[in-house]
């Protein structure tokens, strides 16, 4: 992300604003209809060719490029960037009928087939060999070609495969990992139930079994899976350096997707850029999105990352698709902006008329440019370039928040106290009520140098190692205030029980610990210490203070909440999972603890405040038009208009405000 010499994609262009587009599904005069109503809204970048492999090479070693050749010659003339694909995400019929390895298979030793997309696995040879061809011809034909601004590797990486190819690069990934069978067999603990391995070669990934599988073998299987298509990733990525070292390098993520390991992968391409569907019928929409553009911000390691793929309205791929309500492109958009993004952009330009994404919304839907839609799109592409001064600008935040995909994956592998402890459902609880207070938060990896925080939120680290939790034992008592969830500290990263009272690797920090899980079914009854009762649900421990204070208890008097001083900071622990209103509570303990306050004291509930450099957005998510005091007389940059002491924003409306 830092390279030298790397193009940037926001000098002279301001934020990026455009989607994907798919010329090959469309006869060449629409093209020009299609670069000459892009000029008109705004479109700046268009990501050219993700589903193109059959197109341009119709049959094994063809090539045909000229039609991409004419696209991008039209959009360099309109003056439009583009984001080109290497077209590996769906190969052609030919490559699965030819050769069958490189289709993927599943747990239960089904082959799946082509028809669809993703029909790939990246641990075939084949499948490497010739997407590597096609990649480095594409990039010799188009290494200063004028549009080319930045590459997409792939699209969506995330699938696992269960064949052999497979399971042979898995044993070469846990020879790597372990050096002999005797370490491997100690790290999967397999005395138990007599799996035992004597051979590499009977090692399989995790295939279906008749009973439950061994959880380390499991958790060091989703640690390849996502190794392995980073090794794919990186493989193009590096044919595509070699060409053109100084344009940057992307492949679109999928916010808290639970396959890939996005802070191993985040550090391996220049730009980080997100896909992101908020459901319309979600009331905690905002907050998701808040959050998981906050992911980005961190993947991205503060600096701006990108809105890769979004929907102008409903998607064609939930049961039932709602539309987006007038207004709410532009405050999802904006809400991406402020959240760090310097481009916002779509899936898709123009509107399937047939396949499977027929009836996905996009930029120019099915009945043209003279739509409500379309309109919308323009309007929000112009008000974009009066944002331009925003690219490049920085979110800070005082609080942080650990997200970790190992951690994660030990916790849903099941055969646990419960399987209700979802960790992305207890980090979007803790950042709630954060959010709701205007209090901007980072998401950071358990392994992150957390001194700049002065709050540092540990929802659920089930799996911790060593390094890290003295990482946040340090943290503490170097005068952070930090909070541990329940179930944290309780695996080490091969998954195996930490024995002695919980949370072992915690305990003297915290000043508490704990000796039984006891998941609840209805609510449990909890009180302050200092007055004032709460509820709590699905999960309980049975834990004691060893000299840190209670701060709240469960109403048979065992410990809830408890707070330790310790060094010249404090370890708070939880012990359950209070309800929304009660994590409130607890949130504005913490701050008041940590010395922090929001951007804006006061803000009427359903507004989000965020600031980004200069700027503060202010963005009503709520469904009431509400009145918002302005801290000092600013400019609102998307209108241009003066403002001093108040603004009233309408439902869905958003404010820029740079202090004048
Ligand atoms: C994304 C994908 C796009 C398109 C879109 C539809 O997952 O990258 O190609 O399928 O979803 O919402
Ligand atoms: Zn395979």
């Amino acid at each position: 992300m830092t390279r030298p010499g790397l193009h940037s994609l926001t000098d002279g262009r301001g934020l990026l604003f455009g989607g994907d587009y798919n010329p090959e599904q469309w006869p060449e005069e629409v093209w020009r209809e299609d670069a000459e109503l892009m000029r008109t809204s705004g479109v700046n970048l268009v990501t050219v060719g993700v589903f193109s492999w059959a197109r341009i090479e119709p049959e094994p070693g063809a090539r045909d490029f000229g039609w991409l050749d004419r696209v991008l010659d039209l959009l360099a003339g309109a003056g439009i960037a583009v984001d080109l694909a290497t077209p590996t995400a769906s190969p052609p019929p030919w490559m699965g009928r030819r050769w069958p390895e490189t289709l993927p298979v599943d747990e239960s030793g089904h082959r799946l087939w082509w028809g669809a997309r993703n029909q790939f696995c990246v641990s075939s040879p084949v499948y490497r060999e010739r997407a590597l061809a096609l990649v480095s011809d594409l990039a010799d034909r188009y290494a200063g070609h004028p549009a080319l601004a930045m590459w997409h590797v792939g699209n969506e990486y995330g699938q696992f495969c269960h064949c052999d190819d497979a399971a042979a690069a898995f044993r070469a990934w846990l020879r790597e990992r372990y050096g002999d069978l005797d370490a491997l067999n100690e790290a999967w603990g397999t005395a138990f139930w007599s799996q035992r391995y004597s051979d590499w070669d009977e090692i399989l990934t995790p295939r279906r079994t008749p009973y439950l599988v061994n959880p380390s073998q499991r958790l060091d299987h989703r640690r390849f899976g996502s190794d392995a298509l980073l090794a794919h990733f990186r493989a193009e990525r590096d044919v595509l350096r070699a060409r053109t070292p100084d344009i940057p390098v992307t492949t679109n993520f999928m916010g808290f997707f639970k396959p890939v390991d996005y802070w191993t992968w985040a550090p391996e391409e220049d730009v980080v850029s997100d896909d992101h569907y908020p459901d319309p019928a979600d009331p905690l929409a905002a907050v998701r999105a808040a959050l998981t553009h906050d992911l980005m911000r961190g993947l991205a390691g503060g600096r701006p990352w990108m809105l890769m793929e979004q929907a102008t309205s409903a998607v064609n791929w939930r049961p039932h698709n709602l539309p987006k309500p007038p207004g709410r492109l532009r405050l999802e958009s904006l809400q991406a902006v402020a959240h760090g993004a310097d481009g916002s952009c779509y899936f898709q330009w123009r509107a399937s008329r047939s396949g499977a994404e027929r009836f996905h919304a996009a930029m120019v839907p099915h009945a043209g440019p003279d739509t409500r839609l379309h309109a919308e799109v323009r309007a929000h592409g112009a008000e974009l370039r009066r944002l331009a001064g925003v690219a490049g600008a920085r979110v800070e935040s005082r609080v942080a928040l650990v997200h970790d995909w190992p951690s994660w994956w030990a916790l849903e592998e099941g055969d646990l106290p419960s399987d209700r402890l979802d960790p992305v459902e207890r980090l979007l609880a803790h950042y709630r009520p954060l959010w709701e207070r205007g209090v901007s938060a980072d998401v950071v990896p358990p392994s992150a140098d957390l001194s700049r925080y002065a709050l540092v939120v540990v929802p659920n680290l089930f799996l911790i190692s060593d390094r890290d939790a003295a990482s946040l034992t340090a943290y503490a008592r170097g005068g952070g205030v930090l909070l541990v969830g329940p179930f944290s500290g309780i695996v080490d990263p091969r998954a195996h029980v930490r024995t002695g009272r919980f949370p072992a690797p915690l305990r003297e920090a915290l000043g508490a610990s704990g000796e039984e899980w006891r998941p609840v079914d209805g609510p449990v009854g909890c009180r302050w210490s200092d007055g004032g009762a709460f509820t709590a649900h699905t999960w309980t421990e049975l834990v004691r203070a060893e000299g840190a204070e209670t701060v709240a208890a469960f109403d048979d008097g065992g410990p809830a909440v408890l707070r330790h001083a310790t060094g010249d900071g404090a370890a708070w622990y939880l012990a359950t999972l209070p309800d929304q209103d009660a994590l409130g509570e607890l949130t504005g303990r913490l701050l008041a603890d940590a010395g922090v306050t929001g951007v804006l004291p006061g803000l009427p509930p359903g507004v989000e405040a965020v600031r980004r450099g200069p700027v503060l957005f202010l963005l009503n998510h709520g469904g009431g038009a509400v009145r918002v005091p302005v801290p000092e007389p600013s400019e609102d940059l998307l209108t241009g208009s003066a403002v001093a002491g108040h603004v009233t924003l309408a439902p869905q409306d958003v404010v820029a405000l740079r202090p004048c």
